[in-house]
């Protein structure tokens, strides 16, 4: 069976973005631009993915550096797109098929990916172009088609004649090739035109000219078009995806009580009969399970909740929050932070790098950072885990299950303390406290009676 490949077109200055950062590292809400065109690639099962990089290019390398499957190229001039498709020629294969896809165009879904792939397969092209019939087709490309119908060829806009620019059939800028014969265009195209750039939008008319069909795929759904060149288009897009998504889990069985001011990321996941409240931001690949009512206010990143949690206006990061859980309002929960089931976290409590066990109560103005907490345990106002010491070196503080920590109580990591103990309000806790005990660690009160005589 013949192999997938795609290329990615990323080298560009992308000088309308009036930006110093590398077009495709701006990001759409909560992922970058070239993330998405990436992760469409992957969900369409293509395994090798080539990103080519120009402009500020170790920036671009540096953040795909973590994707196994994708391999940066170097265009070194930005001599147009054909040219930056041709920086892949020595890894394609005569027989693959070849997606090229703009980098710029993030809204792409994988289902579109797949369907060219397969309209350009099954029709047997030598190549395919997706397609969009637009009312402002702008400064984008024009598909010409012949009386048949079948593509002529692609014609920029600046080397459009009057008739010709009036066409609102557009490129999108995605395609796919036939390899050997992607690669024997290649050869051919010239910068005869009014950029003087290698067009890759000339390469259908090779492939033609070499007696091959050349097929036109009119995107199904017109909401994916949207190039990014601009901020104003950025902003389109952004909103375009929110809308989507948004739109995904209420059809899942979400609730969300105002969708405008609810912002999920592409790659979330809620379960049914949960709710979210308005001004609730949920990034990343969070997972957030089924009956939790989450909101207002809460920005959740990359975390995973049960079932039945609430999230009253708090923020939590790349931390694991089990079923029955209650946060907030005004928690901290800070990466690394593992609650068991039914845990309260309330007002004002920030937790880092903790374990904490089923039923625990941390309920306010607590500070626990790198700590395992028991099951059943209750901390009481005011407790501070004090983690760091005079070095900078962290240390780790145990808490058993049961035990009772009181008011505005300090333990200086590492200390543990022991099962089912208690530790007096006010206390400074730097020694060990075995199983069963009470520990008071605080000046003891002293009375000067008749000290005030006014
Ligand atoms: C391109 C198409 C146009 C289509 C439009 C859809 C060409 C010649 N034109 O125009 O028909 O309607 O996309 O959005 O292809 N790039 C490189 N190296 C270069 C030049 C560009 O890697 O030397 C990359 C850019 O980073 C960008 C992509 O190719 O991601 C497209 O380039 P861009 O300059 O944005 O092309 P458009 O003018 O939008
Ligand atoms: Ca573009």
């Amino acid at each position: 069976m013949s192999n997938v490949k795609a290329i990615i077109l990323a080298g560009g200055k992308g000088t309308r973005m009036k930006s110093e950062l590398p077009k495709v590292l701006h990001k759409i809400y909560d992922k970058c631009i070239i993330d998405y065109v990436c992760d469409a690639c992957e969900d369409a099962k293509i395994k090798d993915i080539f990103v080519i990089v120009g402009h500020k290019h170790e920036m671009v390398e540096e953040h795909l550096a973590s994707k196994n499957n994708v391999k940066c190229l170097l265009q070194e001039y930005q001599l147009g797109t054909g040219h930056a498709a041709m920086q892949a020629q020595d890894y394609i294969e005569d027989d693959d098929y070849v997606f090229v896809i703009n980098g710029d165009q993030p809204l792409i879904s994988s289902q579109t990916i797949s369907s060219l792939i397969s309209f350009c397969k099954q029709g047997n092209y030598g190549g395919v172009v997706l397609s969009a019939i637009i009312d402002n087709p702008g400064s984008l490309g024009r598909i010409i088609r012949d009386n048949h119908g079948n593509l002529n060829r692609i014609v920029e806009r600046k080397d459009c004649n009057d008739e010709e620019e009036r066409i609102n059939e557009i490129n999108i800028g995605v395609y796919c090739f036939k390899g050997k014969l992607l690669k024997d265009s290649f050869s051919k195209l010239d910068d005869n035109n009014a950029q003087n750039e290698y067009y890759i939008t000339d390469v259908p008319y090779h492939i033609k000219d070499m007696g091959y069909n050349f097929g036109v795929y009119a995107i199904a759904d017109i909401s994916e078009y949207q190039g990014i060149n601009s901020r104003e288009e950025l902003s389109i897009a952004t909103s375009t995806l929110l809308d989507k998504t948004r739109k995904y889990h209420m059809n899942n069985g979400v609730t969300l009580i105002d969708p405008s001011s609810t912002y999920i990321s592409l790659n979330a996941e809620i379960g049914k009969d949960t709710i979210i409240y308005p001004g609730t931001h949920i990034q990343g690949d969070t997972v957030i399970g089924e009956d939790c009512i989450i909101g207002p206010n809460s920005h959740i990143i990359s975390s995973k909740i049960g079932n039945n949690v609430i999230v009253e206006t708090s923020k939590i990061t790349e931390s694991i929050i089990k079923d029955n859980c209650k946060i907030g309002p005004f928690a901290h929960i800070r990466p690394k932070t593992n609650l068991d089931k039914n845990v309260k976290v309330g007002s004002f409590a920030e937790t880092k790098n903790v374990n904490v066990g089923e039923n625990t109560k941390i309920p306010h103005l607590i500070y626990t950072g790198d700590a395992d907490i028991g099951r059943d345990v209750e901390i009481a106002c005011g407790v501070i885990t004090a983690n760091m010491n005079v070095n900078w070196e962290k240390n780790r503080t145990v808490i058993n299950d049961k035990a009772f920590i009181g008011c505005n109580s300090v333990l200086l990591a590492p200390v543990t303390v022991g099962k089912n103990s208690i530790v007096g309000a006010g206390s400074t806790i730097t020694e060990d406290i075995p199983d069963n005990s009470l520990a008071i660690a605080r000046e003891k009160q002293v009375i000067k009676e008749n000290y005030n005589k006014k």
